[in-house]
């Protein structure tokens, strides 16, 4: 039945969701006549923003209204994102918190933005013939439409395709479409992911023409026998007839062509009618009898072998009506022996959680940024994706089908804010049990399922994100179930209202029913182990992990030793993909990243939304060499490391020799010169000289040959880096903050000058800093006749003292650098996070990483000699006197990163600062909101470390 008119009640009741909108189908494309009937109506459209419902230009959508007070706006789009409304990111909570008090399935009507949208149109030609529908990929977050004058209908998930049927109201030309979205409704309570809260049309519409007979839903079924090599085709169909009577005679020609042009298989499908779907009034069902293809290559991500399916709709009389094109990838999923296998084998997920992002955009995004995620995934060995926490576009699918990406497909749902409230435990969680939820959320399951079903690279259909468990839940699980009984199904709430239960919070066993495997997230690896170690029945994966918030992804290996000693640990989804963050205007008038809290949005939850393995713009964050190695197969990883072990030892090799040739020059080399002033030292020798400060604590002066100054000020120990998200995330700048202020005010108390003679000079600063009793450095400098600046830096630990973040010396130049060279490893590294670096020579320009709250960066551990260039060609280099060491080089010091929240905020910069460390603390990775970085990577206070470095000066 069509309801013929809007009513504004249904924004508010949970169980209108969707108002005359056609039945979900398959996302196939089809030719009639050679042609696609297809019409984007994408593009420019008249458009007016109202700040609440009762603001809005409610009779818009009548013939002979008054527009004139309309804009343009660009379809697909968000409307915060072209100017209108406020733009708005925050976590767990629900935009209004603190301005509303509200309860589910409650919204506020003045708070209720309104975008309301015109397009006159003509039809194509190829569209004046059949019935015309009207498709919207993605409207965020309800909408109703109206046709000429008359409503088509409403409806609601953001995610997902909504239709309407045209049939009758649209005419060839001068056609008006008006729509109109509301930013809230009842299911603002479904939609509670952590990501910035947009609306509008954000995704393509356009229009399509059926034939007079059509298929609508076409379910190829495709899978891969236990022999695994034939291929299963069960084609089941739905079709449309514009003429009820004429369905019971159509025909369809199925043609299989495999990858490389050779027709696999030609023939009649021989269609059975089936069981009406009551979700598909007016469609008929048609179940062909399973084929089977020998000798096909099976789809995997190895070798995403797709098959070309046309499927060719006749008519009565042998007329050709439609030709439907597919792909199929053969391949068999399930639960089997304790595991997730693919044809057979063990799954292993090296995957990545992905957001639909683009900095400009938002999340209406287009194919040129889901071919360059997919070209790093490929890159970088990720072979998996989780689409968190909504149903994507149908290309990304194309594209994960082509690539052979696996694919878990994630329902729209996330309602964290109704169930993670502060004392009040998960008894509010939205759905839960509630049967005025049900119907909604079994609807967005559906329109998923039955959109990408054909998909070989969806794999598992997951419910939903962090909306707590319930019946609802795990109806939704069973309605996948009943719908694919191929896939199995994932969800992770199932975990944390297990542990929710140990508070008194509603838990029912029967929910463990909803997930098929075990899937948790952020779970300490100790604590992964421990589930692996109790015999099991369902095997884990970690649907998130590895949170890469600002300079994170440390320790990854103890996760991925794990997938290696258990093969129940079947792997996981780092969080997550891409930085979100948007380009604006800042308040001083400059170009730059935005995120939460920067445009004007309160509350908000600041930079969380910034936790990619790419930055916003695409680029690969430095962490991304170590995503690359540990999702490398093991064996190409022992390669890998037994080429850099070999590189580092014939390096060594020749730095020791060059050291020893320096020892060799000191013997023959001439006396020293040495001139002791009243407050100074100067040491001179052919091609060099230091000048030493008795006051400054250091040595003030540096030259070479060139004669031109190094120092800025005399090098200073380092007790402090720029607290990285991680380590504000754990409290660690509460616990050490002491070395905090120990890298302020930290002092030179004594100098002893050790050796002073013709033929070597040793001057030893010892720094000392009330704030932090007991703590001693010592930054000792050798001058030999032969120019060599041996500089040790050594830290005495003491009972009690605070973890460090690091230990090292800092030497800042007079100008800056323009090039940083070294040999080590390749990229950023740090003690948890270096197995990706490849060791060799790199240079680069000291530079801050990319990273949208200034913090730690730059560090690259196990390094045997570090030069910086200055733009005249003048060069300083510090090799190993022993031991490898870390070094940075950037532009500001660990104060003034830590000061700033954006990179404009740091002006710029007149000096490059060195670093070399004795000592560098882990950056963790577990998360960003209480885990430590493991035990192995802390720097204990109460321990010793030093530094020895070589300058040669000659
Ligand atoms: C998870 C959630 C993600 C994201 C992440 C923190 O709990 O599922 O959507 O919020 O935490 O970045």
């Amino acid at each position: 039945m069509t309801i013929p008119q809007f009513d504004l009640s249904w924004l508010s009741d949970p169980t209108v969701f969707a108002v005359n909108r056609l039945p979900a189908h398959s996302d196939h494309r089809f030719l009639v006549a050679g042609q696609e009937p297809r019409q984007s109506l994408d593009g420019r459209w008249r458009f007016h923003y109202s700040p609440s419902l009762a603001a809005r230009p409610a009779e818009f959508w009548q013939p002979d209204a008054d527009l004139s007070a309309f804009r343009s706006i660009r379809v697909p789009g968000h409307i915060e994102t072209q100017g209108c409304g406020q733009i708005q990111y925050i976590n767990t909570l629900y935009p209004w918190d603190g301005h509303r008090a509200l309860t589910p399935p409650h919204f506020s009507p003045e708070d209720c933005a309104v975008g309301s949208y015109v397009l006159d149109f003509d039809l194509d030609p190829a569209l004046r013939t059949g019935r015309v529908c009207l498709s919207f990929q993605g409207v965020e977050r309800a909408f109703s439409c109206w046709c000429n004058g008359r409503f088509l209908g409403y409806s609601e998930d953001s995610f997902t395709p909504a239709e309407f049927d045209l049939t009758g109201c649209v005419r060839p030309t001068g056609n008006r479409l008006c729509v109109e979205v509301y930013q809230h409704c009842s299911a603002s309570w479904l939609e509670d992911q952590d990501f910035f809260r947009f609306f509008g049309i954000f995704r393509p519409v356009f229009l399509y023409a059926k034939p007079d007979t059509h298929l609508e839903d076409v379910w190829l079924q495709a899978g891969l026998d236990r022999d695994g090599r034939t291929g299963t085709l069960a084609p089941r169909l739905k079709t449309s007839c514009a003429d009820p009577a004429c369905g019971e005679e159509c025909t369809v020609r199925c043609t299989v062509t495999a990858p490389g042009g050779a027709v696999v298989h030609a023939g009649e499908l021989a269609l059975q009618p089936a069981a009406p779907d009551p979700a598909c009034p007016g469609w008929m069902v048609w179940q062909a009898p399973e084929l089977r293809l020998p000798h096909i290559r099976p789809w995997s991500h190895e070798d995403p072998a797709l098959y070309d399916v046309s499927l060719t709709l006749l008519g009565a009389d042998g007329r050709l009506i439609e030709t439907c094109l597919c792909q199929a990838g053969f391949r068999r999923i399930e639960m089997a022996d304790g595991l997730l296998q693919l044809n057979g084998g063990r799954l292993l997920f090296n995957g990545v959680n992905r957001h639909e992002w683009n900095p400009e955009t938002g999340r209406a995004i287009g194919r040129a940024d889901m071919v360059k995620a997919i070209e790093t995934f490929r890159r970088n060995n990720i072979n998996a994706v989780r689409t968190c926490h909504y149903p994507n576009q149908s290309l990304w699918y194309e594209l994960c089908d082509q690539n052979g990406i696996y694919v878990i497909d994630e329902t729209n749902m996330e309602t964290h804010g109704t169930w993670a409230r502060p004392g009040e435990g998960a008894a509010g969680a939205v759905p839960g049990s509630r049967p005025e939820w049900l119907a909604c959320v079994l609807d967005r399951a559906r329109s998923m399922l039955e959109r990408d079903k054909n998909h070989p690279s969806v794999l598992l259909w997951s419910c939903g994100n962090e909306s707590y468990a319930g019946d609802d839940i795990l109806a939704m699980s069973r309605l996948f179930h009943e719908l694919d009984p191929t896939r199995p199904v994932h969800y992770e709430g199932i975990f944390q209202a297990r542990r929710e239960a140990a508070n008194g919070a509603p838990y029912d066993p029967a929910w463990e029913a909803t997930s098929d495997l075990e899937s948790q997230m952020y779970t300490d690896p100790r604590d992964i182990r421990a589930y692996l170690e109790s015999t099991p029945e369902k095997p884990i994966i970690q649907c998130e992990y590895m949170h890469d918030m600002g300079n994170s992804l440390g320790g990854m290996e103890s996760y991925i030793a794990l997938t290696e000693e258990f093969p129940q640990c079947q792997g996981g989804f780092i969080w997550d993909y891409m930085d979100q963050a948007l380009w604006h205007t800042d308040p001083l008038g400059r170009r730059t990243l935005g995120y939460g809290g920067d445009f004007g949005e309160r509350p908000t939850d600041y930079a969380f939304c910034a936790n990619g393995i790419v930055f916003a713009d695409g680029t690969e964050k430095p962490a991304m060499q170590e995503v690359r190695y540990w999702y490398d197969r093991p064996d190409r990883r022992a390669r890998f490391d037994a080429d850099n072990a070999a590189a580092r030892i014939r390096s060594a090799n020749t730095l020791a020799a060059e050291a020893e040739a320096r020892a060799r020059a000191d013997a023959a080399a001439p006396d020293l010169q040495i001139v002791q002033g009243d407050g100074n030292l100067g040491v001179r020798g052919p091609g060099f000289a230091v000048l030493f400060s008795y006051t400054e604590g250091g040595p003030v002066s540096l030259r070479r040959a060139d004669g031109q100054e190094w120092l800025y000020r005399a090098p200073r120990p380092v007790f402090w880096r720029a607290a990285t998200e991680n380590d504000k995330g754990c409290g660690f700048p509460l616990r050490s903050g002491a070395w905090l202020a120990a890298e302020a005010t930290a002092r030179c108390t004594a100098h002893r000058l050790e050796e002073c003679g013709p033929r070597g000079v040793t001057i030893a600063y010892t720094f000392t800093c009330p704030a932090v009793p007991g703590m001693a450095a010592t930054l000792r400098y050798t001058v030999t006749p032969g120019g060599v600046l041996r500089l040790q830096a050594s830290y005495q630990g003491a009972p009690g003292l605070p973890e460090l973040p690091c230990f090292g010396v800092r030497l800042t130049t007079a100008a800056p650098a323009d090039q940083v060279a070294w040999t080590g490893l390749s990229g950023e590294t740090y003690p948890d996070r270096w197995k990706g670096g490849q060791f060799g020579h790199w240079q680069e320009a000291p530079h801050l990483a990319g990273y949208l709250v200034p913090q730690d960066c730059g560090c690259h551990v196990q390094t045997q000699a570090v030069t910086l260039r200055r733009p005249d060609g003048t060069e300083l280099t510090a090799c190993m006197a022993g031991d490898a060491f870390a070094f940075s080089a950037l532009p500001h010091t660990a104060l003034e990163l830590e000061a700033a929240d954006h990179k404009e905020d740091l002006g710029p910069a007149p000096h490059t600062h060195l670093c070399l460390y004795a000592a560098m603390r882990g950056v963790g990775g577990i998360n960003t909101w209480g885990a430590d970085v493991e035990p192995a990577y802390h720097v204990s206070g109460e321990a010793d470390h030093s530094l020895t470095v070589d300058l040669p000066l000659r």
